[in-house]
This record gives structure tokens, C-alpha cells and sequence, in this order.
């Protein structure tokens, strides 16, 4: 197996007994997920996804990306929350959080349209000045506001660049087969437009459409890609939980949410996989957050983070958290440190080691002191964060996040409590329709 999970660092906080309990409805739950006879089993397209997709437009994704490539030295990409997440935490993980300001060969990739900020918007159209643009908005319901806002501005700066007919070319939507504003004003536009499946909810997304693009414009090669998912899909099938990560890691966590464990903090020990976090925090939060239960994710970057949150981990963190670390053998670039003649810094003892050996061993020291200060750790740890290892990882989170939210019983892949700020903003806003709801709204805030 690619990834190695390792429950050492939790063995004192979850016992042979407790193990042992949790394993059949860990069973159960991977059968309900297999069998399809769990709620929200419509939305499981993701998991044959790997070797089941449509591969017609999988070379239409890369003949698209071609074309970005070779038009575009800007990419914008509209979208939020699973529209969004997966791309960049890919893009990131496999190249770095520098991407844009590195990147020579492949065009810029920025990301709007996840927020209302008026800053963050005239930021990136700041940034378009001078530059050749291509547009990818991606809404697998084709009517989120925070997209279609941005959008709306993107149209006319696209628009007022380029002759309507090579505008039209240079925007590319990601949305529903049939239905939504979007796909309408697609094809009202003659847009390229490519599919989110029916099946597949926005955080399982990241393998179709919705993240290749962009991802194959940052010039990652989604084959791998595939390859990594489609391997870890041959992987984690096993009804054993001492054969079956995926169900051992669903366990261990359901048994220390149990234990009143709520918070799960995603670590890593590279800032690129930031945004890989993010993109878990999405996956587990959303997918498990309802019905009163589910474990709150959240998310370090170490050593960074030892210098802000560390204090609250090492001496408080027992009361409410467990940690996983996401790890990587090798690191994707390395440097030695040097010996200096003067030793001013005292650092000479560190003279010839290798920055990954350094940031490794911090993790040792961080990972046994978080553990004697009752804090359980459980460690993900792949060869590197290259794409196919990226891909086989995406596979396996989102495998453990199905069964895990089986064992709790929610259903992992609706989010009804996403829509009750909608509802009040629109109201707000005076959308047409939500009238009534606007004035008792005004009363309890007073205005
Ligand atoms: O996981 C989800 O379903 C959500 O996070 C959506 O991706 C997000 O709300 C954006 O929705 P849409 O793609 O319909 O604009």
C-alpha cells in the first residue's frame, strides 16, 4: 500500500477493546457505502470515478488546457468551496504556494469568486492588466452568488479585450449537463462547457472536470493523477480492519470523537499542502457536520503554527483534540545546510544536514510531545507530493470521510445547513421572492 497509516501515537487514548468493537460497524459502514444503501447513496459517483470517466472529455480537458496555455498568461478560475478547493490544493501541493510567482512555462492561476470581498476582486483585476486572460467558472449548480458575481465582472473585463468571438473562446464553464443559469448562458454564449456528473458532489469533485482543468493548465499531469486515484480505489476495499486503512482510520477517529476527541486538527509540514488542508477541512466538515454530531476540522501548518497554536495543542489540546499528520518521505526539493567559518549563529551542528532531515526531526519532537501532552496522533504518511501520490491521497481521504460519516450515521454527502445564510442574505439583499423574509430580518438586527 502507497500510504502508510500509522495509529502507534493513538494506541494509549483507543484500546484493543474499543478497536475491536468499532471494527464491524467500520465493516458496515464501507458495505453501506459499497452496497449504495446509505442516504445521499445517489451522490457516489466519485467512487469509480478513477477508472470511470468520461474519457472524451478527459482529452477535451487537456486540448482546453493546451489552448489556455498557448492564449493565456492569466487563468482565472470562478468558483468556491468544492468549485475551487481541490484545484488549488493540488496545484499548490504539487508545485508550491508560489506557483504564480515561479511558474514560467504555464500561465498564472488565480482563484475569485470564493468570497464577496470587493478588495480580493479588484485585487485580481488588478492583476489582469496587461495580461492575455482566459476564464474557467466552474458551479456544479450554476447559480452560487459569490461565483456568478465574479463572473458578471470577468464577462465584461473578457469582453471588452478581445473581439466577442475570441472572448466567447477564452471562457470555459464547469457546471451541470442540463440545467442552471450558467449552463444556459453557456450555451446562449457559445461557451466551452464541461460536466459535473449528477453524481458527484462539489467536495468529491476534485477528479472531475471541476479540478482537472485547472490543474492540467498549471501543467500537472492528470493522467498520474488518475493513475494515483484509480489505484487507492483497488486499494481500500478489504471488509478487514486490520487489511483496510480506510476503515481503521474511520474507526480510530469515530472512537475518539466518542471519547470527546470532537476537534480533528489536519497537520502538515509543508506550507503548499495549506491549501490541501483547507480542501479536508471542506471534505470532513461538510460531509460530517450535521445532525448535532461530527468532528470539527481544523488545520496546522508545523513549525509555522508550533509558534502560534502550539502552546493550546501541547497544554490544552487533551481536552477536545487528536491530530493528523499528513507526511511525505521525501521531500519535493531539498537543500544542505552549509558550514560556516564563524559559527555566529550556532548552527554549525547542523552543518551538512539535509533541510528535509531537520524538518523531520522537528516532527518527531513535535509528534511525541503533542502525544505526552494527551493529545492522540494518528499519521498519513506517502512517498512524496507528486501527482500520482497527490491523486492515490484524494482517494483515500474521501473514502475515510464516507465511511467515517456512515459510522456516525449522517449522511456524508448532502449539506442542508449550507443554505440558511443564503436564505438570509438573499432576503437581505432583496432578491425577488424572499420579500416577507427581508423586513422580519431588518427587526432583528435592529435596522
Ligand atoms: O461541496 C459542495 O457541494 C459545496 O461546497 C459546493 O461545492 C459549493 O457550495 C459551490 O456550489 P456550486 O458548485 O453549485 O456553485
Amino acid at each position: 500500500m502507497l500510504i502508510n497509516f500509522n495509529s502507534k501515537y493513538a494506541e494509549s487514548f483507543v484500546s484493543d477493546d474499543e478497536l475491536n468493537a468499532m471494527a464491524p460497524v467500520a465493516v458496515k459502514a464501507l458495505e453501506t457505502l459499497t452496497d449504495g444503501t446509505g442516504e445521499g447513496s445517489d451522490h457516489r459517483g466519485w467512487i469509480d470515478l478513477p477508472v470511470d470517466y468520461d474519457k472524451k472529455e478527459f482529452d477535451e480537458i487537456k486540448k482546453s488546457a493546451e489552448y489556455i496555455k498557448q492564449n493565456a498568461d492569466v487563468l482565472i478560475v470562478i468558483g468556491i468551496g468544492g468549485s475551487y478547493l481541490g484545484a488549488r490544493a493540488v496545484i499548490e501541493a504539487c508545485k508550491s504556494s508560489n506557483y504564480n510567482l515561479l511558474t514560467k512555462d504555464t500561465p498564472q492561476i488565480y482563484f475569485i469568486g470564493n468570497s464577496i470581498s470587493p478588495a480580493a476582486l479588484n485585487d485580481v483585476l488588478a492583476l489582469c492588466e496587461g495580461k492575455d486572460i482566459a476564464v474557467n467558472v466552474i458551479s456544479k449548480s450554476g447559480t452560487t452568488t459569490e461565483p456568478a458575481i465574479a463572473f458578471r465582472f470577468f464577462r465584461e473585463l473578457i469582453y471588452s479585450r478581445y473581439p466577442k468571438e475570441e472572448a466567447a473562446k477564452r471562457v470555459f464553464c464547469t457546471t451541470d449537463k442540463h440545467k442552471g443559469t450558467l449552463k444556459a448562458l453557456a450555451e446562449k454564449e457559445g461557451y466551452k462547457t464541461f460536466v459535473v456528473p449528477d453524481d458527484i458532489g462539489g467536495r468529491y469533485s476534485v477528479l472531475t472536470a471541476v479540478g482537472l482543468l485547472p490543474i492540467a493548465v498549471a501543467g500537472i499531469d492528470i493522467d498520474k493523477l488518475m493513475k494515483g486515484a484509480a489505484d487507492a480505489r483497488t486499494a481500500f476495499n478489504e471488509k478487514d480492519i486490520n487489511k483496510n486503512d480506510v476503515i481503521k482510520y474511520a474507526a480510530i477517529r469515530n472512537i475518539l470523537y466518542n471519547k470527546g476527541k470532537k476537534v480533528e486538527c489536519f497537520i502538515s509540514y509543508e506550507p503548499s499542502m495549506a491549501m490541501f488542508n483547507e480542501w479536508l477541512k471542506q471534505l470532513f466538515g461538510e460531509s460530517e457536520g450535521k445532525d448535532g454530531k461530527g468532528l470539527f476540522p481544523t488545520s496546522c501548518v508545523f513549525s509555522t503554527d508550533l509558534h502560534s497554536l502550539g502552546q493550546f495543542i501541547q497544554e490544552s489540546g487533551s481536552t477536545i483534540m487528536f491530530e493528523t499528520a499528513l507526511t511525505f518521505r521525501s521531500s519535493l526539493s531539498d537543500i544542505t545546510i552549509k558550514e560556516d567559518a564563524d559559527n555566529a549563529d550556532g548552527l554549525n551542528f547542523l552543518a551538512g544536514k539535509q533541510m528535509s532531515w531537520v524538518n523531520d526531526t522537528a516532527r518527531k519532537g513535535t509528534l511525541l510531545a503533542h502525544t505526552e501532552g494527551g493529545v492522540p496522533n494518528l499519521i498519513v504518511e506517502a512517498e512524496r507530493a507528486d501527482e500520482y501520490n497527490i491523486g492515490y491521497i484524494i482517494y483515500f481521504f474521501e473514502k475515510v470521510c464516507a465511511v467515517s460519516g456512515y459510522i456516525l450515521d449522517v449522511n456524508p454527502f448532502n449539506q442542508p445547513g449550507v443554505e440558511s445564510y443564503k436564505k438570509n442574505m438573499f432576503a437581505l439583499l432583496g432578491k425577488p421572492g424572499y420579500e416577507g423574509e427581508k423586513e422580519r430580518l431588518e427587526n432583528l438586527l435592529g435596522l
